[in-house]
Formats: C-alpha cells, structure tokens, sequence
C-alpha cells in the first residue's frame, strides 16, 4: 500500500465510526518522512527527535533490578511514592520553591501529562495560546476538544524568541490557557527569565493557566542557566509544568513523565490519569529513581557532545545558501528559514529523494512556516558533516526565484 493511501485511510476516511474530532488530528509529517526514508538505501537522519546516547548503565541496572525484585504490579495512581518524593526534593531544590509529593503525577512520558492538561482544560468556546511553531502535540489535543487557538508566530531571524508582549495582548476574554515550550522544539530556543516572568505575572492575574512544557530543561548550552517556569515567583494556582527522563537521561521508550501543579489541580488530574492509563511503568519509575540519585556525568557528557554538534551545524548552516539559521541554545534542534514564499515540504522530499538527506517540513510544527525545515543534531558529528557534504551542492543549485 502507498504511503498516501495509507494516510488517507487513517485520518481522512469519512467512515462514520470515527469521532470527527479525530480529524483535528493532522497526518504526521515526521512519520511521513522517516517512512519514506525507511524504504530507500545510505539515508542520513537530520530527523531524530529522541538522544542518540545510550541510556545510563545505573538506569539499565535499576531497570533490571526492580524487574527481578518483583516490582511488576500496578503503583499508587500518583505514581512510586519513591519517584514523587525524589522529584519534590529535586525540583524543590532546583526552582527554590517548595514543593511536596503532593505537587506531582508520573505520567506514561510528558506526552501523557500534554495530553491530561490540555485535554481537561480544553472546550468549545474556550481560547489557548499557542507559540507557531511548536511541538506538534498541543493544537490539536486543544482543537480535538473543541478549543480555539490564536498562534503567536516566531522567526528565525529573532531566533524565534517569543514576544511576551504579543502574547499578553492575544489574551482574550475568554482565554483558558497558553502554552510554552522553552527549549523548543523545533527551534531550540530558550525564552529568557524575563520572557516567562511577563507571561506568568498576566496569566495569574487574568486567572489563565500556564501550561509550560519542559522536557530540554537540561540540554542548556553555554553554561547558561535555565529559567524555569517553576523557578519564576508566581503561586502554583496557575501553572502546570510538563516533564519527563525521555531527553535528559536518554530514557524516550521508557516513558516516564511528570506534571507539577498546585495540589488541588494534581488531585483532579490523578483521577483523570486513572481513566487514562492508570499508572505509569513500574520498573522505569524505579530507573527514574536511580537516573536523580546517580551522578551528574551522563549529562555534562551530553552537554559537551552536543554543543559540539550545534556549533557546527550552526556554521554549515551558514554555508548552505537559501537557509537562514540562528544560534539555538537548548535542545537539539535548529528551524532554518528558506525564502519566503518556499515550501518547505517540496524542499524536505526533494533532499530526501534527491541527495538521501532526511529532515522535517516545517509544516508540521505550525501554520507559520511552510518555509521552514527541522533539523536535528541528535546524530553524530560525522553524519552532520556528511549531510551537509550533499545538502550545499543541493541547494547551490536551486533557484527559489
Ligand atoms: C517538546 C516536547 N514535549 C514532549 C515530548 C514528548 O516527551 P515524552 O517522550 O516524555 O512523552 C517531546 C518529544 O519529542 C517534545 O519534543
């Protein structure tokens, strides 16, 4: 079966069984590519969304140790009071906030936690806030439930820093909830303290939720520190941040994540999650245990090695005509802009076909930028520069005019 029959079966069959909210749900443009590169020979991945580096040997070693320690049974619906307890202290220690077990619910990845807030939030009638691009998740588990978005568009040529003022003045009356992701993917940015202080101070006072999605808060360069929604003075009346191990300790197929809220909301989620997926994974929860308590090593490695790969990238990018690139500082991932008017689907299948390069339209994170493609350092430095070998001749060769 060809790949666009296969999508067409799936998300636009008029088959009345479906539920028509399942059409908020868009064809995803990641599947889409890494098939197509699945079925061709000697493809380079500027595509992977997940660390490269294998998980830490005590997260393995804890893994087997709570399977072979019998720990295969169902957890307290929160979550192993051992992992929420852990996370209190870390995150009570790292954002200079207190916060108890109570705070937190382990969720099946950050995914999990997206979906619970969003999905218990979201409502016809109701407005979100969305940054375009962004992770392709939230707008339609927000339009899915009958919410409306206004998306506030970034650049590359701002390194896609996201103006608080813009997003204040989107605020409608009728807005429930805005939506932040710092480090971003796709673009890698890092909002500033100021950035997240401005947007949370009007979110409180307006009473919207904040619902501030956090999985690169440790892929940070530069030894810059990391301003997380937590570590920002407001109470926690109106904010829900999102995490998980997926990135910082290499842990994605594992899919241990968490939210933080006030008590009072992490009370209504925990029954939510109970009708969702019940627990989260047992054995993980314990590898999560032990990825807090172990040392700080596999991270500092990570930082090192993947500085690297971003400052390359960033000077090939500088070399590739018709690209306009920036200087991420978190995450793994740079969103260069083509021309304007360039459609970056056309440009992303060409260099799949044509030179073996696999990348992400930018079309998939948003409505803002059909021009732009996603590219992923979370491949090795060797890969980078032999992507980048095809790519420039590729590219001096178009004319976009
Ligand atoms: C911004 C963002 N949030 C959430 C997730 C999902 O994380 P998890 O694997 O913990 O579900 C991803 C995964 O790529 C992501 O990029």
């Amino acid at each position: 079966m060809s790949l666009s029959t296969l999508d067409i079966d799936l998300y636009e069959s008029e088959d009345p069984i479906w539920n028509p909210a399942m059409m908020a749900i868009p064809v995803p443009g990641i599947r889409k590519m890494v098939n197509m590169a699945a079925s061709m020979q000697d493809v380079i991945h500027l595509s992977i969304g997940q660390p490269d580096l294998p998980a830490p040997e005590n997260v393995v070693n804890a893994t087997i140790e709570a399977l072979r320690a019998g720990q295969t049974g169902y957890t307290m619906d929160a979550g192993l009071p051992e992992l929420l307890e852990s996370l209190a202290v870390y995150y009570s220690g790292r954002s200079q906030r207190k916060l108890t077990a109570d705070n937190i619910m382990i969720t099946t990845g950050a995914t999990e936690a997206i979906y619970l807030a969003l999905t218990a939030v979201s409502a016809p009638g109701r407005h979100f806030i969305v940054p375009d691009p962004a992770f392709m998740l939230y707008a339609p588990m927000i339009r899915m439930n009958g919410g409306e978005i206004t998306e506030i568009t970034t650049r590359a040529e701002k390194n896609h820093q996201l103006d608080p003022q813009e997003v204040i003045d989107a605020i409608q009356p009728n807005t429930h909830a805005i939506v932040l992701n710092s480090p971003s993917n796709p673009t890698g940015t890092v909002y500033p303290r100021e950035t997240i202080e401005a947007i949370l101070q009007e979110a409180a006072y307006r009473g919207i939720q904040v619902i501030s999605d956090e999985v690169y808060d440790h892929l940070i360069y530069d030894g810059k520190e990391y301003p997380s929604a937590l570590s920002c003075g407001t109470d926690m009346d109106n904010l829900m941040v999102v995490s998980s191990f997926s990135k910082t300790y290499s842990m994605a197929g594992m899919r241990i994540g968490w939210i933080i809220a006030s008590q009072a909301a992490i009370k209504r989620l925990r029954r939510y999650h109970m009708f969702t997926t019940t627990v989260a994974n047992t054995p993980c929860q314990w590898a999560g245990v032990a990825a807090l308590h172990g040392s700080n090593d596999f991270i500092q490695n990570m930082l090192v090695e993947y500085t690297k790969r971003r400052d390359r990238l960033v000077e090939l990018v500088e070399q590739t005509p018709h690209l306009t690139g920036y200087k991420p500082e978190g995450a793994f991932y740079l969103f260069p802009a083509l021309p304007e008017g360039v459609n970056g689907t056309n440009v992303a299948l060409r260099l799949l076909k044509e030179t073996g390069v696999c990348t992400i339209p930018g079309e998939t994170f948003g409505n803002s930028c059909s021009n732009a493609i996603r590219l992923s350092y979370s491949t090795s430095l060797g890969n980078i520069e032999r992507a980048f070998e095809r790519i420039i001749p590729w590219m001096e060769k178009q004319d976009f005019g």
